[in-house]
């Protein structure tokens, strides 16, 4: 479904991307390991086209050159300069780090908003999926959602891309910030809404732990490199990645 082939993200000299090459079939969870800074965001933003609203950014700002080289193999189309709204025209959708919410508005506004380009018929309907996929919400339709907790802000900021009707999600570092139970509770929705709604999910993270059950394949990335890769249970039995992720 997607294919980044040999990509290279240069922020003025800093290499953050360096010659990374990933796949994502169809139906597939796949996780991409890394540590801070180790370029997850980058490979995200250079999934979603975000790097290229940035570059035009930093243009305009006369601010650090940011380069991108390589492809972007999304359903045999090379889509790396594609503008991001088109790739979620496309159904390529990002829910970012800290997926920003609307703190003022309560959860069903916060839906309702992100849902304001769709029929409205379509919108009421992913939104009772959201509901459906994420029990713990429905109690707090009229609550404001700067007083929801980080694991149902998280739920929430999911929810809203969710409306957009993804045929690819990609999700960074959603576990962030959460308690186990909540990262628990989270990776059985993420699983539920592959298994139930047939979306592909790409899902960048610092915690292996969580999320190596989950996955199909994954993929360790230390300074924009790739390290290792391998199915979810190949790499939860590997040596390294217990040391380093494990801490045994
Ligand atoms: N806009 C930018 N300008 C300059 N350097 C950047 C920019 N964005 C990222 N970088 C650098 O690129 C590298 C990769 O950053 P990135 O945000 O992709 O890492 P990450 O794996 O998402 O880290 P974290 O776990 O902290 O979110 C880092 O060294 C970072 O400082
Ligand atoms: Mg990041």
């Amino acid at each position: 479904m997607l294919e980044a082939k040999n990509i290279m993200v240069f922020f003025e000299n800093a290499l953050a991307l360096n010659d990374f090459s990933m796949e994502i079939k169809r139906g597939e969870i796949v996780g991409v390991i890394g540590s801070n800074s180790a370029g997850k965001t980058t490979l995200m933003n250079t999934a979603s086209g975000l790097i290229i609203d940035m570059k035009i950014k930093e243009q305009r700002r006369g601010g650090g050159r940011i380069t991108v080289y390589g492809e972007m193999i999304f359903n045999g189309e090379d889509i790396i300069n594609t503008q991001p709204y088109d790739r979620v025209k496309q159904g390529i959708v990002l829910c970012r780090e800290r997926h920003p919410i609307f703190p003022e508005s309560d959860v069903e506004e916060n839906l309702k908003i992100a849902g304001y380009l769709r029929k409205r018929s379509e919108a009421r309907e992913t939104t009772d999926h959201v509901f459906s996929l994420f029990p713990p919400l429905v109690n707090l339709k009229k609550r404001k959602a700067g007083f929801l907790s980080g694991g149902e802000q998280q739920m929430l900021a999911i929810g809203m891309t969710l409306i957009a009707q993804p045929r690819l999600l990609l999700l960074d570092e959603p576990l962030l910030g959460l308690s186990p139970y909540l990262q628990l509770r989270l990776v059985e929705a993420i699983e539920k809404l592959r298994d139930e709604s047939g979306i592909t999910i790409l899902i960048c993270e610092q915690f292996a732990r969580p999320i190596l059950p989950m996955i199909d394949r994954g993929y360790v990335i230390e300074n924009g490199m790739l390290t290792l890769s391998g199915t979810g249970s190949e790499l939860m039995g590997n040596p390294e990645i217990k040391a380093a992720y494990f801490g045994f």
